[in-house]
């Protein structure tokens, strides 16, 4: 699924993608090859910390160093924005061109989205149909078609823009990380993508997402506010200890606190729960996978407390796995340990592949 808020188009050979995270910052390179696409060099850096807005200089500075790393051939970039600074909602709308249809937001978002978002640009994903034959127009006027819209502050827009091109680099495309594990998955994946129905989790620092996919159309996405942070935080409170000693515990011995861990995971199995409950009424299908992806998701007693919690096996998973990897040695031997967290790297990264 697309969301081109700035879009340069074409075939490209090279595929340079950042998903720019609360925590830490996730950079792929993926290269054309005769038969699909290789990824060729992958680097995981801390996010820069700031108060408020995100300083243009930072960033440009930041995006420095990830260059520095990747050393790309491609000067185009595609940047995925976190779910703290982007929506993503399903909206009824009647058929129009692309371009009314982000003037209208702009100006009702209220009314379409639930929700006042009147400093953000919006680009919009019209579903097709269920059961409407391929290359059959859809009907302009009164239908109503369901649309996934995305939207991101256009100040972080207008600065995101300015840092990428002030660290040398062309804005091509900037999408949105919460669609990052679908479009991974489909990449990865496209059997599970197209023929089952899954829930994919992406567990962050300040927020985690829950997307869930039946059949290859995305059918519900939600984020909440609660990833590591709030993890270490709650540890810390409740143990009385600084936050880095919490986070050493929640790494290296979590299950020593499970009676502090348990009710700080409680919110998110509830919410994933909600979540499934409810597609499966609307659907009439059961989820058959859940797929954990993200920083928390490389612990494996995390994954085994959520699962308590919802009574549905949580896996994590390694978009890496369905991919050809021409990594250096030394990358080859740190892929599997980083590979949940590239997720949404290797998502935006496909796709802008066409
Ligand atoms: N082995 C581990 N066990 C538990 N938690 C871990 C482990 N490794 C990383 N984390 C947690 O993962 C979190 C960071 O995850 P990640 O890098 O995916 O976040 P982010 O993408 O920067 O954030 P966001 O998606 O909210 O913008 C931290 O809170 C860290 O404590
Ligand atoms: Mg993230």
């Amino acid at each position: 699924m697309t969301f081109p808020f700035l879009n340069g188009g074409g075939k490209r050979e090279q595929v340079f993608a950042i998903d720019l995270g609360s925590r830490t910052t996730k950079a792929v390179l993926l290269d054309r090859q005769t038969e699909g696409f290789t990824l060729s060099r992958f680097t995981v850096q801390d996010a820069p910390i700031y108060d408020k807005a995100l300083p243009h200089g930072l960033l440009t500075e930041h995006l420095s160093a990830i260059v520095t790393a990747m050393q790309p051939k491609t000067r185009q970039v595609t940047i995925a924005i976190g779910a703290s600074d982007s929506v993503l909602r399903a909206t009824e709308l009647p058929l129009m061109p692309l371009h009314e249809m982000r003037q209208m937001l702009k100006f009702n978002a209220k009314n379409y989205l639930q929700q006042d978002l009147r400093d953000y640009i919006f680009d919009c994903y019209i579903v097709p149909p269920q059961g409407k034959p391929q290359g059959e127009p859809m009907k302009t006027g009164v239908v109503k078609y369901k649309v996934w819209v995305g939207g991101i502050r256009r100040e972080l827009l207008l600065t995101i823009e300015a840092s990428v091109k002030g660290a040398g680099l062309i804005p091509a495309n900037v999408t949105l990380s919460l669609l990052g594990p679908v479009n991974a998955l489909e990449f990865s994946q496209p059997d599970v993508f197209a023929k089952e129905a899954v829930a994919l989790v992406d567990l962050g620092f300040k927020t985690s997402s829950i997307s869930i996919l039946a059949d290859g159309e995305l059918c519900l996405s939600r984020s909440m506010e609660l990833g590591g942070d709030r993890l270490t935080a709650g540890l810390a409170e409740a143990m009385n200890i600084t936050y880095a000693e919490a986070e050493g515990i929640k790494v290296g011995m979590p299950q020593e606190v499970e009676s502090h861990l348990q009710p700080l995971v409680a919110p998110l199995g509830r919410e994933l729960r909600a979540s499934i409950d409810f597609f499966e009424h609307q659907r009439e299908k059961t989820v058959n996978k859940i797929l954990i992806s993200g920083g928390p998701a490389r612990s494996e007693y995390l994954l085994q407390l959520l699962q308590t919690e919802m009574g549905v096996t949580c896996k994590a998973w390694f978009p890496t796995q369905g991919l050809k990897l021409s990594l250096s040695p030394q990358q080859m031997t740190e892929v599997e340990q980083v590979s949940s967290i590239l997720t949404n790297a290797i998502g935006s990264a496909a796709m802008s592949l066409s």
